[in-house]
C-alpha cells in the first residue's frame, strides 16, 4: 500500500472488554482526525484472573482480527494483554507496529514521582508478571515499586459502582496498609484501564497529596509520535471514524462503555464479530 492509503488506515485498539476505551478517548481527543477500531474481547473478560499463556493465545487471536480487517498500528490498550504477550505480538505482527500501555504508564510514575516510592495496582496476571516492576526499574532503578492486585475493581467498574461508600470500603481495604505507613508511596499508578473511574473515590482514600497517574494519556503522546516518525499521521481538518467490535453481546458493551467512554453510547454503535 503507498503512504496516502496507509494513513487512511485505522488504528486498531484492543482490551479484553470496555477498559480500553479509556485509551480510545484519550487517543481521540489528542488525535481527532485519526480512524479508530477497537475491539472488546467481552466473550473471554476477563483477562486478568488467567495464566499468561492463556492470555497470549486469546490476545493473539483478537490483534489478528484487527490485522485482517486492516489497520496501520495497534494499541493494546489492556494492561494485562500488554504485560503478558507485547513482544509475542510485536514479533507476529511485523512491521505493524504494536504499541502497549506498560511504557508509557511507567513513564508518567517516573516523572510524577518525588520520593521514588510508586504504588501500582493491577489485575492479579499484571501485577505477578512483574512488567510494571520491570519498567519502572528500566526507567529509574533506585525507584521502589510497591505493587498490588485489585481484582474486585474490574467487577466494580463494570457494575457502574465506582463511587459511594461500596466503592471507598473496597479501596480502602487494598490500599490502607500501603497507604497509611511512614514510607508511603507518593504516586498511585493506575495499571489497569479499569481504574480512571475510581479516581475520585480514590483520591478520598489515598488522600490529597498522593499524585494519581494512568497510561491513557501518555499511550496517546506515544501513538503520535510514532505515527510521525512513520510519516503515516492521519491530516485534515474532519474527525475520523470511530468503529466498535465486540465479541459478546454488544447490547451490554455500549452499555457499559459508556462509562468508559465518558459519552452515552448506543446499541448500534458496536458490531459483534467472533474471533
Ligand atoms: N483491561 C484489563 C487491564 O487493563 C483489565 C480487565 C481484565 O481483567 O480483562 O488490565
Amino acid at each position: 500500500k503507498n503512504m496516502s492509503d496507509k494513513r487512511e488506515l485505522p488504528i486498531g485498539i484492543f482490551d479484553s472488554g470496555m477498559g480500553g476505551l479509556t485509551v480510545l478517548k484519550a487517543i481521540a481527543s489528542l488525535l481527532p482526525a485519526e480512524n479508530l477500531l477497537y475491539l472488546g474481547d467481552t466473550a473471554r473478560l476477563p483477562y486478568g484472573t488467567k495464566g499468561r499463556d492463556t492470555i497470549v493465545r486469546y490476545t493473539l487471536l483478537a490483534a489478528g482480527k484487527l490485522v485482517e480487517i486492516g489497520v496501520k498500528m495497534l494499541v493494546v490498550a489492556c494492561n494485562t494483554a500488554t504485560s503478558a504477550a507485547l513482544p509475542v505480538l510485536q514479533k507476529e505482527f511485523a512491521p505493524i507496529p504494536v504499541l502497549g500501555v506498560i511504557g508509557p504508564g511507567a513513564r508518567a510514575a517516573c516523572q510524577a514521582s518525588k520520593n521514588g516510592h510508586i504504588a501500582v495496582i493491577a489485575t492479579q496476571a499484571t501485577v505477578q508478571g512483574g512488567a510494571y516492576q520491570h519498567a519502572i526499574d528500566a526507567i529509574n532503578p533506585g525507584a521502589k515499586v510497591t505493587a498490588r492486585a485489585c481484582t474486585l475493581l474490574v467487577s466494580l467498574a463494570e457494575e457502574g459502582w465506582t463511587e459511594g461508600p461500596i466503592a471507598r470500603a473496597v479501596l480502602a481495604r487494598y490500599l490502607d496498609d500501603i497507604f497509611h505507613d511512614p514510607d508511603a508511596p507518593d504516586t498511585l499508578l493506575l495499571g489497569c484501564t479499569h481504574f480512571p473511574l475510581f479516581l475520585n473515590s480514590l483520591r478520598e482514600v489515598v488522600g490529597e497529596e498522593t499524585r494519581i497517574v494512568d497510561s491513557a494519556s501518555a499511550t496517546a503522546e506515544d501513538v503520535a509520535k510514532r505515527l510521525d516518525e512513520l510519516g503515516i499521521l492521519r491530516a485534515g481538518g474532519e474527525t475520523g471514524k470511530r468503529d466498535f467490535l465486540t465479541t459478546d453481546n454488544p447490547e451490554r458493551f455500549t452499555r457499559v462503555g459508556g462509562h468508559f467512554l465518558g459519552v452515552a453510547m448506543n446499541r448500534n454503535q458496536a458490531r459483534l464479530v467472533d474471533l
